[in-house]
């Protein structure tokens, strides 16, 4: 059976990769690369057993009711009741709906994008998904400016825009989601207590200002059915990283699916210092057990992939 067989050759492929001695588990072929069309629906099908990212991309209008008091995903015992605000923003219908793509870039943020001058080739894909807000203008050479889908965890607020503790931070916000004009901007505010007042801060700017981003917020068993995939496929994942999910997510809409800044280690093939982040000063976490992710295994996967024509995973430079 499809899904057994590519369990099976997902775990020897890891295994193989894992018996290579030092840095050569990360090295893949780009040059020779060919996208392996069946593999390919293969994937799409068997993803699709465990979600449909077309629904659960994000939750509904008509899911729930201003009031509602909902259970986080990932901390049960906790509750979040749904604001007018929130309830106001919710999409009528899936904002991925009946939209498909021949080739999509997903693009992580390892500082590994910085000099890979791939700006360009990010940008000439049909659909671009980004993580967390990440900042583009300034980097527009290595990483490209088309956003037509990007995600932003709650704590980014924080992280990013000073907690929104003054009428800048407030306005360089406001200014980063004008300049996303009707793309998805997908929050994830039902996973895990904590950000719940950063999620009404931006839904109340998005209404005040009038923005024309189109919010989306995903279902409640997203998370639990992308990590129920994986784990199928034997790979032991704590909590899916945001471009992990991204990916799992892509299939359904990509025919072809391009991965960029995905590098979750401290240097490169050649020894050189890599930044976490290809922004910021943030540093590594995910080799400590508190971090709820494992990206390095993450990455072993998706090179597993590579190697198979199932995607293509960029991590040089695209000149
Ligand atoms: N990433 C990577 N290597 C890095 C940094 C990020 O492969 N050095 C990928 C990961 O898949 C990550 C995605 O790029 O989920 C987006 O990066 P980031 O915004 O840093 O995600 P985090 O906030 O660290 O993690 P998450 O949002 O997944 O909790």
């Amino acid at each position: 059976d499809g899904e057994l067989s590519l369990s099976r050759s997902l775990v020897n492929s890891s295994d193989k990769i894992i018996r290579k001695a030092g840095s050569s588990i990360f090295q893949h072929n780009v040059e020779g690369w060919k996208i392996n069309f069946s593999l390919v629906l293969e994937i799409r099908k068997n993803i699709l057993r465990f979600l449909d990212a077309e629904r659960d991309v994000s939750v509904v209008k008509s899911s729930f009711k201003p009031g509602d008091v909902i259970h986080y995903v990932l901390d049960r015992r906790r509750t979040l009741n749904i604001s007018h605000d929130l309830h106001s923003l919710l999409p009528e219908v899936s904002p991925m709906k009946n939209r498909r793509f021949k080739t999509c870039a997903v693009v992580g943020n390892s500082g590994i994008l910085l000099d890979s001058e791939c700006g360009k080739e990010i940008d000439s894909h049909n659909f671009v998904i980004r993580c967390n807000l990440a900042p583009v203008v300034e980097f527009a050479a290595d990483v490209g400016t088309k956003s037509d889908f990007i995600t932003m965890n709650p704590s980014v607020v924080q992280r990013a825009f000073g907690g929104f503790r003054n009428e800048s931070d407030r306005e360089k916000f406001v200014h980063r989601l004008s300049m996303l004009n009707d793309s998805v901007l997908w929050i994830p505010a039902f996973m895990v207590k904590g950000g719940e007042k950063h999620v009404e801060w931006v839904n109340a700017l998005i209404l005040k200002n009038k923005l024309k981003v189109r919010t989306a917020y995903p279902s409640l068993r997203l998370i639990h059915a992308v990590r129920g995939y994986w784990l199928t496929n034997k790979v032991p994942i704590k909590r899916p990283s945001t471009g992990l999910l991204m990916y799992t997510l892509s299939t359904r809409f990509c025919d072809e699916i391009h991965l960029y800044g995905f590098w979750p280690f401290p240097k490169d093939l050649n020894g050189k210092a890599v930044k976490y982040h290809y922004y910021d000063d943030l540093k590594y976490r995910y080799f400590s057990n508190a971090s709820p992710h494992r990206m390095p295994l993450e990455f072993k996967t998706l090179n597993v992939l590579h190697n198979r024509g199932a995607l293509k995973l960029t991590t040089g430079k695209c000149v």
